[in-house]
């Protein structure tokens, strides 16, 4: 080894890393070409191992080309770098960049079911009036659901509701509300505002109008002094809020075994306005609910005394509600879960 080959050999590895600098496709081979070429065990160190076997005057000379060699590939190094950086920096800028004008995606909303909105709109209204909430079971015995609220076993007043019964003796899917008028008056004091709504089973054919599940809401006050005229008076407002001020109300009379008078509640019809329509069956009535004065009986089976206290209940169908507010025709929507039938209600 002598100065001469030294000195070659490094500028040779001068000539080959600048070809290797041009040739690197990105920031990541300059670093890796960096390392090869100036690392601690790079091929420039390699060269200079040969300085050891030279006369110890030729050796700051190889080290003044070393030196040069260096600082020369550094340069190139560096300049390269910043070149391929940028542009690198200008392709994912390009590539990331957000389209501040483009539309924005619509978000999918959902909505309260119709027969719950219905609820919901009930219930606000008689929370106006201080009626609160309560619930009660879905399954319930024989007892509650008939016999407390005055009817008998094998009562003809049964067939009303045709029952569906689940496999524990006496034990059946509540057919009404009504039910909940015993659990309330055995757990709250009077006065009395409750409201009860929730779902209901009846073994019924399904058409149009008629469901085997379906909602209801109950409603009961009882007092001291509670008159017929208080019921009217808060169906009359009830009826005013949810179809519109003014609408013509009539009480007619009806039947039911835990109330006594038993009234239905009709509205003008709101298709024709009165007029008489298939709609309302050419009557210009809609009936909304049926309601009356608490029979004494319940209230005794409800542990009150009747020589005390007074009370009305009402029950009224939320689907039947929503169907005269929506003007819809069947009842069958309400449980199909149609999200193009549902998503019209927001
Ligand atoms: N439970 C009755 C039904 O299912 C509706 C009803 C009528 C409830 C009169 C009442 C009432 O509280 O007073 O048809």
């Amino acid at each position: 080894m002598d100065l001469a080959q030294l000195t070659r050999d490094l500028e040779s590895l001068a000539v080959e890393a600048a070809a290797a600098l041009a040739g690197a496709p990105d920031v990541a081979g300059i670093d890796a070409l960096e390392l090869d070429v100036l690392g601690k065990k790079g091929r420039l160190t390699g060269v200079l191992r040969g300085i050891g076997a030279l006369p110890a005057e030729d050796r700051p000379k190889v080290g003044a080309v070393a030196n040069h060699v260096r600082a020369q590939i550094e340069g190139a190094i560096a300049q390269r770098r910043s070149v391929l950086g940028s542009a690198e920096l200008d392709a994912r800028l390009r590539a990331e960049t957000i389209d501040v004008t483009a539309p924005g995606r619509p978000i999918r909303r959902g909505s309260l079911h119709p027969s719950i909105e219905s609820m919901a709109e009930i219930a606000r209204i008689f929370g106006q009036f201080g009626f609160q909430t309560y619930e009660s079971p879905e399954i319930e015995d024989d007892l509650t659901n008939f016999q407390m609220l005055n009817i008998p076993p094998d009562h003809p007043a049964r067939d009303l509701w045709d029952t569906l019964y689940v496999d524990i003796p006496g034990y059946l899917l509540r057919t009404h509300t009504s039910p909940g008028q015993i659990h309330v008056m055995r757990t709250v004091k009077p006065p009395i505002r409750a409201l009860l709504p929730g779902r209901c089973f009846r073994y019924e054919a399904i058409d149009a109008s008629h469901g085997s599940e379906f909602f209801q809401v109950e409603g009961l006050m009882v007092d001291e002094g509670t008159t017929m005229g208080d019921l009217r008076g808060l169906l009359v407002e009830f009826a005013h809020a949810m179809f519109g001020a003014g609408k013509r109300t009539r009480f007619r009379p009806g039947y039911y075994p835990f109330t006594e008078p038993s009234v239905a509640f009709d509205v003008e019809c709101l298709v024709c306005g009165g007029a008489g329509c298939p709609a309302c069956g050419r009557t210009g009535w809609m009936t909304i609910l049926g309601a009356g004065m608490v029979h004494p009986v319940v209230l005794r089976h409800g542990g009150l005394d009747p020589e005390r206290y007074q009370g009305f209940a009402f029950g009224m169908g939320p689907e039947r509600i929503s169907m005269l507010r929506h003007r819809i025709t069947d009842l069958r929507l309400f449980l199909e879960n149609d999200l193009r039938f549902l998503g019209q209600f927001r």
